[in-house]
């Protein structure tokens, strides 16, 4: 199954995402996670796409494509995936429809998480994440046990440089112009549904499951 978790910065793709991809047995691919990988590794695309992350911008789908294409193609990535970030212009649907359907599959759900931009600033100035494993946290609405140190795997935790007020908002704008139109793109082939992302992160989870369960789309 090939599930697509679409919603603003902050809105809990990557949290839920981890969570729904240990419950289903689903892989997981985050975008962003692939090119926080490479720019920590140096490589010339992480030089690349490190230069549009900081300012907020989309890194080009010429980049980003081939990217989780190559991701896509992984052994765990058999039986379905969750894909946390991508696509994210309506560019992006277009390459992975056409990718999934030379393989004969589709996507089935894609879960559109809705939540309200105050709540999105708050969520991304509190945000917390494993160096390691790349566990999520909140400050206040989900804290690690020890300040500082992942209950998962007891890696390091830190703050993204893209979560400076300033970028964030840049997000967002990039989100409401480039992303938001992925909506009616999937909106005519019954496999959209819009989920309250602004619920404790139990709830969300619960719907969304029950979201993927549900029969048809
Ligand atoms: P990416 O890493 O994908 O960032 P994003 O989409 O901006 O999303 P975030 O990771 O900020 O938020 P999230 O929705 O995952 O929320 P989270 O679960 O962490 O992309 C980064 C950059 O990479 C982009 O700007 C772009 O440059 C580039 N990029 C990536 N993909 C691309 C693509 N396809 N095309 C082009 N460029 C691309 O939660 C946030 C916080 O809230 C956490 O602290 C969490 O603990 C807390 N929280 C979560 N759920 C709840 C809840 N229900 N209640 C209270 N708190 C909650």
């Amino acid at each position: 199954m090939f599930v697509i978790l679409l919603g603003a910065p902050g809105s809990g793709k990557g949290t839920q995402a981890s969570l729904l991809a240990q419950q289903a047995g689903l892989a997981h691919i985050a975008s962003g996670d692939l090119f926080r990988e490479a720019v920590q590794r140096g490589t010339p695309l992480g030089r690349q796409a490190r230069e549009y992350m900081e300012r907020g911008e989309l890194v080009p789908d010429r980049i980003t494509v081939p990217l989780v294409m190559e991701r896509l193609e992984a052994p765990d990535a058999v039986r379905g995936a969750i894909l946390d970030g991508f696509p994210r212009t309506v560019e992006q649907a277009r390459a992975l429809d056409e990718a999934l359907n030379d393989k004969g599959r589709r996507i089935e759900r894609v879960l559109y998480l809705k939540v309200p931009r105050e709540e999105l600033l708050s969520r991304l100035s509190g945000r917390w994440i494993c160096r390691a494993c790349q566990a999520t946290y909140h400050e206040v609405t989900y804290p690690p046990r020890r300040a500082g140190v992942c209950d998962r795997c007891g890696g390091e935790l830190y703050q993204r440089a893209d979560d400076r007020r300033e970028t964030v908002e840049r997000r967002l704008e990039v989100y409401f112009e480039q992303t938001l139109p992925l909506i009616d793109y999937y909106r005519g082939r019954s496999v959209l549904r819009e989920i309250n992302g602004n619920q404790p992160i139990p709830s969300v989870a619960e719907e969304l499951l029950a979201a993927i369960r549900q029969d048809g789309g």
